[in-house]
């Protein structure tokens, strides 16, 4: 009777003990899958996050690509009709082909500060990275489009 009574008790206990094993373990595999799946998309929003913001230069440079340098500040002085001096308009693409090809453009836009005949006239020189994507313009056979 007190055999039976405490199996039976330790019985109940087992079972007890056995479910609680199991709740913990799904509630361990749900965590798990929590944690992994958060962490999953951590990383790939992070990736995104260091993806998006990157500024990639066109592969091919054209004359879309760099116009806004001549319409912003060479057609000051070189509009059609030219003024203050400048020999030659920069207002088509046609204009800004011709002087890269026969007029040393690149040449004069790549001048040192202050030095004498640097493009634009009076300075201040252009940003490195615009002048190197009219030198990379040129190198990319000088498309309109
Ligand atoms: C403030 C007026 C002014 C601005 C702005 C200006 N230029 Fe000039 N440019 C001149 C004058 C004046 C000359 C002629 C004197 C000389 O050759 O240095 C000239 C000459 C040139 C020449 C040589 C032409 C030749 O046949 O020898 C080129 C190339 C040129 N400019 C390109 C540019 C470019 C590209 C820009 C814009 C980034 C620009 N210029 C902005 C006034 C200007």
């Amino acid at each position: 009777m007190v055999t039976t009574c405490f199996n039976n008790k330790q019985f109940k206990f087992d079972s007890l003990i056995t479910k609680l094993i199991s709740i913990s373990m799904w509630y361990r595999l749900a965590l798990i899958a929590f944690f992994s799946s958060t962490l999953l998309s951590c990383s790939s929003n992070t990736i995104d996050d260091v993806v998006e913001p990157v500024i990639i230069e066109p592969e091919i440079v054209t004359y879309q690509n760099i116009k806004f340098v001549f319409e912003n500040i060479c057609t000051e002085c070189h509009s059609n009709p030219p003024q203050n001096g400048a020999p030659m308009p920069l207002v088509t693409f046609d204009n800004a082909r011709a002087a890269i090809l026969n007029r040393g453009l690149l040449d004069r836009i790549s001048r040192a500060e202050g030095s004498s005949g640097l493009m634009p006239l009076g300075g201040p020189r252009l940003p490195q990275g615009t002048i190197d994507m009219m030198v990379q313009w040129n190198e990319d056979g000088l498309l309109e489009n």
